[in-house]
Formats: structure tokens, C-alpha cells, sequence
């Protein structure tokens, strides 16, 4: 269907709202990838990202019963009116459907485009592809969880737990860690990390590691070994089922067995930044409350995710 003329006005005045707000704040903490509109409105399921002068937009679908997404046309519409609204060229605007997933289903690539950019964040240079996936490659959310990595990494060893395309084991050597650890069961993915680190020219410096495997075989492997590290980022998806694993992982079912196992491989005075992006999560306290859990989600949520408030971040301090 075509986007009806109220909800092209819709959409343009509350991106105008926003942006009065969030451009200054921007410009003010040097952010250029941000997120400009969250669902805001009821009828506008639309997730609209900036990344410096491209912009991608995704709509949301809401059920998984009949056809409960507006279609192609109506997103092409919004997101050219998005890009006429932010003053971003009509051929840097990425459009694609987040669809609702079964449980366990993988998103399906969305092409072969490899439409790639660099953008900065925090003086940081990071890839990210705006066709190819869902996910661009740079999880704008754990802006400031990465900050806070980055601030404590000082001389640390640091391992990243399902490390995705590494952003937060770049900030880590950034911040001078001795080396860094990225795990992640995607050879692609640790390619990109690789990358990544390489642009910021950090790969030589330190010792980085990049360990293609399940995260749970690489704690056993861990354990045996008797490895300790000073700090631990254990991010990990909802729900992962992969071909490669032993296993399922449904980190509402798995955390305390997951936390626990890192814990357990801090060195003396080491931290675990624990992160979830999951919907109605419940930290175990009862299993936890030994290890004295600081939520730091208020801390770690950014101001262009005040509403939405998409992840809960707590830290463990090994005594
Ligand atoms: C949501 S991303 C993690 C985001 C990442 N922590 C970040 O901040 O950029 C999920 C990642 O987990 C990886 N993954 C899923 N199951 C895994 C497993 N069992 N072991 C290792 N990596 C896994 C996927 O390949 C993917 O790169």
C-alpha cells in the first residue's frame, strides 16, 4: 500500500520534533550514527537509524498472524520521506522488514549488495554493511556500554563473549587493554572484527585473539585451562540454535549457568558487563545474589534510546 498522506505528516513532524532535540545532542557528543525515531507513533512501525549520511530504515512487523506489515511500497515512501526530512540523499537510504521471528529462526540475508561504509564513533572507525543483513554491524544501543569498556581497559585482558563484528573488543584495545579475546561462532563475523580492528590500527598493537567457536566449548576449554581474565563482555543473542552448536541457547533459561561460568574466570578484582536485548527478562537474583549485581541499565541506556530502552546491562565484580 502507499504511506496515506496523514502518516506522511505524521512521520515528518514528529522526525522534526525529535531531531530538534537530538541533532544539538548529537553535534554536542560528536555522535553521528544515531537513532532519530522509534517507533514513536502506533500506526508508524518504522526503526529509522542514521549512520553519518546514509540512513536505514526498517519497519517492524508487528504479528505473526495475516499479513500485518505495510509492504515494500509504503517503506520505500516512509523512507524517502525520512530522507527528504533529514536532508539525506534519496540513494542513501537502506530500507528492509525486521520480520517476527519463530523462536530459534535466523534472519535471512537480505543481499549481496555488500554496501559497505565506514562511520566514527567515539574517534573509533567501524564498518558497518547497510544491505546485506538486518543488523548493520554496529549495535547503536551499547554506545555507552562500550565507553565504559573502553574506560576500564587499562592493562586488562579482556574477553568478548559472542563478539559479533568486535565493536566492543575494539573499544577495549582502544582503551589499552593487553589483549583482547573475541568469540563468536561466525567465521564471517570475526572477519569483519578483524577489520575493524585493523582500521583502527590496533591489531598490532596488544594481543588479539579470534576464536571461531560456540561460546559454551570455549568456556569448557576455558575452565580447564584455568584462564582468567580481567574483564568479561558476555552480550549475547536471545535465543541461538545454530548447526555448529551442542546445543540450545535461550538466555532466559541460561543465564545464571552462562554468568556463573564467566564469573568464575575473573581475575581478582575483574568485572563481568552482562547485557540482554531480551523481551520480559528476569535476572535470576535468587540464583545470582551471591555475586551482587549492579544494574546499570539507566547508566548504559543513550539518550536517542530513552523511550525504547531496548537492553538491560548489569555488572558483576569478582572479590
Ligand atoms: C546479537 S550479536 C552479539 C552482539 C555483540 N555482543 C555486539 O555488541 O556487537 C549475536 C552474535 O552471537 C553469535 N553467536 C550466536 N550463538 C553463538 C554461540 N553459541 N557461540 C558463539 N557465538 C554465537 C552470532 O554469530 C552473532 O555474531
Amino acid at each position: 500500500m502507499a504511506l496515506p498522506d496523514g502518516q506522511r505528516k505524521g512521520l515528518i513532524s514528529a522526525l522534526k520534533r525529535k531531531q530538534k532535540h537530538l541533532r544539538p545532542w548529537a553535534n554536542r557528543h560528536r555522535i553521528e550514527c544515531y537513532r532519530v525515531f522509534d517507533c514513536e507513533a502506533g500506526d508508524l512501525p518504522l526503526q529509522i537509524d542514521l549512520y553519518g549520511n546514509h540512513l536505514h530504515v526498517c519497519e517492524i512487523e508487528r504479528s505473526n498472524e495475516g499479513s500485518t506489515a505495510y509492504g515494500q511500497d509504503w517503506r520505500s515512501e516512509a523512507a524517502q520521506t525520512a530522507a527528504a526530512t533529514l536532508g539525506i540523499r534519496s540513494d542513501r537510504v537502506f530500507t528492509k522488514l525486521r520480520p517476527k521471528r519463530a523462536r530459534g529462526e535466523q534472519h535471512r540475508k537480505q543481499s549481496d549488495r555488500s554496501y559497505c561504509v565506514t562511520v566514527t564513533e567515539s574517534g573509533l572507525q567501524f564498518e558497518i554493511n547497510l544491505s546485506d543483513y538486518l543488523d548493520t554491524g554496529l549495535f547503536l544501543d551499547h554506545r555507552i556500554t562500550r565507553g565504559m569498556v573502553a574506560d576500564m581497559s587499562d592493562g586488562a585482558r579482556v574477553l568478548n563473549l559472542f563478539s559479533y563484528t568486535g565493536a566492543f573488543s575494539v573499544y577495549a584495545a582502544a582503551g589499552g587493554a593487553i589483549s583482547t579475546t573475541s568469540v563468536d561462532l561466525s567465521a564471517g563475523y570475526l572477519e569483519w572484527a578483524k577489520r575493524n580492528m585493523r582500521s583502527n590500527g590496533l591489531l598490532d598493537i596488544g594481543f588479539h585473539k579470534f576464536e571461531q567457536m560456540c561460546v559454551f566449548d570455549f568456556l569448557s576449554r576455558a575452565a580447564e585451562h584455568g584462564d582468567r581474565w580481567d574483564i568479561i563482555v558476555l552480550d549475547p543473542p536471545t535465543f541461538s540454535n545454530s548447526r555448529s552448536m551442542s546445543r540450545t541457547m535461550d538466555i532466559r533459561r541460561d543465564h545464571p549457568e552462562l554468568i556463573k561460568q564467566c564469573y568464575g574466570m575473573l581475575a581478582k578484582d575483574g568485572v563481568l558487563v552482562f547485557s540482554t536485548n531480551a523481551r520480559s527478562f528476569y535476572l535470576n537474583q535468587r540464583f545470582l545474589k551471591d555475586l551482587k549485581p549492579k544494574n546499570l541499565t539507566n547508566e548504559t541506556i543513550p539518550e536517542d534510546f530513552a523511550r525504547s530502552r531496548p537492553h538491560r546491562t548489569w555488572l558483576f565484580t569478582a572479590t
